[in-house]
């Protein structure tokens, strides 16, 4: 695990560019772990097209998103234990660190077969959103160039390309970084997570 050093610099980066990328975050042990449970959930067809919108305006719409998702649930997926975790060590970290008043996460893993995207968006749906960091990890072994998938980040009037490959994590702030998933030329894994600021339910009598 992080030494408090390592968390200051991480969580340092964040606060000033509102985005951070960790090479080499999952050791080959965790990587195995989490691409064995998503083999054993593709071959389970648990994986769905993923939809746009809050829950009660939910809509599929592949010329929006193209990928197919599991929603994952910490009591149910056991054999995740190890990457759950490691996010409970992410958001006691931030807690304590920087002060987040985080309760609670939300992660789907995610497939995006051959030739999808997701258009530019922002993963805060409307003010009512409780996502306030988007954790990204990738699990491409063997990405190349070429091979397409890269996450653009659009931040002052630049974009910055992340290639999506495996054991990388990025984190950003779900309410400020606009972002988009370029088509991909290969099947293209990842594993998605929100950490929230309150109770999604609560969400709504605010
Ligand atoms: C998302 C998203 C980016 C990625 O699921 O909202 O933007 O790189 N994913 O998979
Ligand atoms: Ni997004």
């Amino acid at each position: 695990m992080y030494t408090d050093v390592q968390w200051i610099q991480l969580f340092d980066k964040l606060a000033e560019d509102d985005f951070v990328v960790i090479d080499d975050f999952l050791s080959d042990e965790q990587f195995r772990l989490i691409m064995n449970f998503f083999k054993k959930a593709e071959k389970n067809n648990h994986l769905k097209k993923a939809g746009i919108g809050p829950s009660g305006e939910f809509q599929i719409k592949s010329s929006v998103r193209g990928d197919f998702i599991y929603w994952l649930d910490e009591k149910r997926d056991t054999e995740l234990s190890i990457f759950f975790e490691i996010v409970d060590d992410l958001i006691a970290n931030l807690k304590r660190i920087c002060y987040l008043s985080l309760s609670g996460s939300k992660f789907h893993i995610a497939k995006y077969p051959k030739g999808s995207h997701y258009d530019r968006h922002l993963d805060q749906f409307n003010e009512r959103s409780n996502r306030q960091i988007t954790v990204l990890i990738y699990l491409n072994e063997n990405w190349k160039k070429g091979d397409g998938g890269e996450l653009v980040i659009y931040k002052d009037n630049e974009e910055i390309l992340v290639e999506p490959i495996a054991k990388r994590l990025l984190l950003f702030k779900s309410d400020v970084i606009e972002h988009e998933v370029l088509k991909t030329n290969v099947t293209r894994y990842s594993l998605t997570g929100w950490l929230l600021r309150q109770p999604q339910s609560v969400g709504y009598l605010f």
